[in-house]
């Protein structure tokens, strides 16, 4: 209490964020003072942490309170349906939204999953994988089959789909297709993958396999991922960020902090009041 000194306070990783073998390709994010709009109306307000390179970060709170808006805001997309950020979001340290900065590119390097599996329904398995890739162009066939393979497998999806390449994708389960859309993602080589609710229109069984895959990427990737489930935070993420909007309906940041440490010792008394199911 001695300090007079204002000092913005960024919540930092905790002891197990030093622990990663540092290897080049995933990187880490910064999040400074954000705050986000549409039109007039702000959604999230004065947001700042940091994502944790090789980790999976959980977004959660009550529906409404921002989380779909603050992970858009993480790679451009918020900016897409016309809404408005203040702030500065990093990644490993360059700010994705310095003028000089290609919103394609941040989305390239940031890649996202939806809620619901959104396959190109006209496209194959194969070109649903390369659709992204197939846009910056010049990649000969052994090349793209190369992508597409390796895509398929990181997703867990390759023995599943190596037979049916050409079939639509749209002929996928439901569980199939999310994990189509992630190989999508990751055949752009992504540093960071982004995820809103990836499980919440999948059966348990199509869960428990994405929340698997989780596990395996996490080796390469940085993951951010929103979702309303929280056992599924505390069983896929190792840190977490509550988020909760006042009466004036704008998201902020209530409590950031390693997963274990939030779901059992929370220091907010709305943390607590959130994960043991009093409101939201
Ligand atoms: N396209 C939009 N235009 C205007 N307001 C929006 C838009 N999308 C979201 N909002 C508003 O911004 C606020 C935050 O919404 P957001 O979708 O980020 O919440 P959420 O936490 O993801 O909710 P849910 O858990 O229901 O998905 C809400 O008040 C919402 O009504
Ligand atoms: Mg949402």
């Amino acid at each position: 209490m001695g300090s007079k000194q204002v000092q913005r306070s960024v919540p930092q990783p905790g002891p197990a964020a030093n622990d990663a073998i540092e290897r080049t390709q995933a990187a880490g994010m910064q999040i400074r003072s954000l705050s986000a709009w549409y039109g007039t109306t702000p959604a999230i307000r004065d947001i700042s942490l940091d994502i944790v390179p090789r980790r999976v970060t959980a977004i959660i709170g009550p529906s409404g309170c921002g989380k779909s808006t603050l992970i858009r805001c993480l790679n451009r997309m918020h900016e897409v349906a016309g809404g408005r950020v203040e702030g500065r979001v990093l990644l490993d340290g360059e700010d994705i939204y310095a003028p000089d900065v290609d919103p394609v590119q941040v989305r390239r390097l940031i890649g996202m999953v939806f809620q619901k599996p959104n396959p190109f329904p006209m496209m194959s398995v194969y070109d649903n994988v390369v659709a992204g890739i197939k846009l910056t162009g010049g990649l000969g066939k052994h090349a793209l089959d190369e992508i597409v393979e390796r895509s398929l497998i990181a997703a867990a999806l390759w023995d599943e789909v190596k037979g049916k390449l050409k079939q639509s994708g749209a002929l996928l389960s439901g569980g199939q297709q999310q994990r189509l859309c992630i190989a999508r993602a990751l055949a752009m080589e992504p540093q960071v993958l982004l995820m809103d609710e990836p499980c919440s229109a999948l059966d348990p069984i199509a869960t428990y396999k994405i929340e698997e895959l989780i596990e395996e990427l996490k080796e390469d990737y940085t993951i951010v991922i929103v979702t309303h489930n929280m056992q599924q935070a505390s069983r896929v993420s190792d840190y977490t960020a509550f988020l909760l909007s006042g009466e004036d309906r704008v998201g902020e940041l209530v409590e950031y902090d390693e997963t274990k440490q939030l779901f059992t010792n929370p220091k907010d008394k709305r943390t607590e009041d959130y994960i043991t199911g009093r409101f939201g």
